[in-house]
């Protein structure tokens, strides 16, 4: 038994407010009767019709989200920063979506949200092997010689890194900087920032431009969209085929 307003939230009908503002104004019918009582409960079996169309269920959904800097990707926060999920449309909030992992607070680009989570476990478990890609502005003239250092794999902090690419972009001698491209296949905490400083140098901003097989093109800062079955597909055959011995 599930209260009506959280059955309409999880269905994916509207937020749990906007529900309960559905069902005060008797747009919502259980068993053929209109219900405009707040704590009416439902069950599997019953038919819920919402202005006389019936409501298809739809359980797990998959979105990727361009993600601004300024943001925590954590629902909460003890300095009380803006967290991803206060700015998902209320649509997508009612499905109760969380992030597949994180991305610190001054990085922007692709983050997967889901409410399935035996699907997010999958992609970011220890033993998923999925390629994240990054670009990193990095303080420094970033030596071609390294690049062996980051195909092998070397130690930063407690653990040696997985073999991983780094391509150089551009330099920018003026402002003494290097713009780096840089693909991982794990993703413990701070990892390219933590790579990138052993070596020596420092990120200045960063950005994940790919998951899996999901980039951000064609989505503004901040704007999200639903993953195609053909990525969710995807995604999922990466995850299962490439764990990581
Ligand atoms: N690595 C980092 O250091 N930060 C991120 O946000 C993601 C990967």
């Amino acid at each position: 038994m599930e209260r009506l307003q959280k059955y309409l939230a999880r269905c994916g009908v509207a937020s749990r407010r906007k529900a309960e503002v559905l069902i005060s104004e008797g747009h919502v019918s259980v068993n053929g009767t209109i219900i405009t009582e707040m704590g009416f409960k439902v069950s599997d079996g019953d038919s819920v019709l919402v202005d006389g169309k019936s409501i298809e269920v739809k359980e797990h959904v998959y979105y990727v989200l361009n993600k601004p800097r300024g943001v925590i990707s954590t629902s909460s926060d003890e300095k009380n920063r803006k967290s991803v999920i206060s700015i998902l449309p209320d649509e997508i909030n009612s499905y109760r979506v969380f992030p597949v992992g994180r991305l610190d607070c001054d990085t922007k680009g692709v983050l997967l949200l889901t409410n399935d989570g035996d699907f997010m476990n999958m992609l970011v478990g220890p033993k998923s092997n999925i390629e994240k890609e990054y670009l990193a502005r990095v303080d420094g003239i970033f030596p071609k010689e390294l690049i062996g250092k980051v195909i092998k794999g070397f130690k930063v902090d407690d653990y040696v890194t997985r073999p991983a690419k780094l391509y150089i972009e551009e330099y920018d001698k003026k402002n003494n900087s290097s713009l780096v491209r840089l693909i991982i296949n794990e993703g413990k905490n701070h990892q390219v920032k933590k790579m990138l400083d052993t070596l020596g140098y420092p990120v200045k901003r960063l950005t994940r431009i790919r998951f899996g097989s999901v980039t951000i093109d064609g989505l503004k800062e901040g704007e999200v969209r639903e993953l195609t079955v053909h990525e969710i597909k995807t995604l999922y055959g990466l995850a299962s085929s490439n764990n990581f011995k």
